[in-house]
């Protein structure tokens, strides 16, 4: 782990989950914690970047020094990622982005009915799609991906379908991994290339990919 390996690049993560109103008090939201991408913050910072985070609702503790900019909602985090975007160097979406949103956020709490309630939803803009799609300033995005099932095969499906550097895809639901637990194990996959971290605390397994990061951002700024 070379503390002074990312000197100089600035790395945007994003973390948390996020939060799409159905009316005033109620809102759809998944279990992210944040602590996965606050983690890979701190082992960023200790790289010598310049790190920026546009973090989702969490009660989590972020490290001193690192750029903050808290959102609620799929569509507030995908504008704050644009705005900062440029001239970042690396790019990481840890966040669990809401897919969908309620089609309509209605202004008035919803009252109970006798009947059965049918919420519409409509899709949000995938965000690490879209940094990955940038003409110009592309960063080295690196996508996450949460699976319950054929992890390796849908993790590969999303580098390649959302053209990502890299994916890092952890198994959800299950004791000990993923969402809002203390560690984290994770199956890496780039073009040509595949690295399993083993399960330990989030801070070592951030440290850890941070690591894997910088040497495939190297590889291909200097290919
Ligand atoms: O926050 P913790 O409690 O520490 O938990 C960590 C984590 C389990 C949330 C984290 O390790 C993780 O897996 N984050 C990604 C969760 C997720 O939404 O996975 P996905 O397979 O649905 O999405 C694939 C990728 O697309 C992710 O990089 C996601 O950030 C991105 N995405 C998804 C939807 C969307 N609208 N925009 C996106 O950018």
């Amino acid at each position: 782990y070379s503390p002074g390996a990312l000197q100089g690049c600035t790395v945007m993560i994003t973390a948390g989950p996020t939060r799409e109103a159905i009316d005033p008090v109620r809102f759809i939201s998944n279990r992210s914690s944040g602590k996965m991408g606050f983690e890979l913050a701190a082992a960023a910072q200790k790289t010598g970047a310049r790190v920026i985070v546009i973090a989702g609702p969490s009660g989590e503790f972020l490290a001193a020094g690192i750029e903050r900019w808290d959102v609620e909602t799929a569509q507030q985090m995908y504008e704050t990622v644009m705005q900062h975007i440029e001239d970042c160097d690396i790019f990481i979406g840890a966040a669990a982005v809401a897919d969908y949103r309620p089609a309509t956020r209605s202004a008035e709490k919803i009252k109970k009915k006798e009947t059965a309630l049918t919420l519409r939803l409509v899709r949000n803009p995938d965000i690490v799609q879209a940094v990955a799609a940038l003409d110009q300033g592309r960063p080295f995005t690196v996508g996450f991906a949460a699976e319950t099932h054929r992890l390796k095969e849908h993790a590969e499906h999303k580098r390649c379908h959302k053209q990502l550097d890299m994916i890092a895809a952890n198994w959800v639901g299950r004791p000990g991994l993923g969402f809002d637990s203390t560690s984290n194990a994770l199956e890496v996959f780039w073009e040509g290339g595949h690295v399993s971290i083993a399960q330990a605390t989030k801070a070592q397994v951030a440290r850890h990919l941070i690591e894997i990061i910088s040497e495939r951002y190297h590889a291909q700024s200097s290919a």
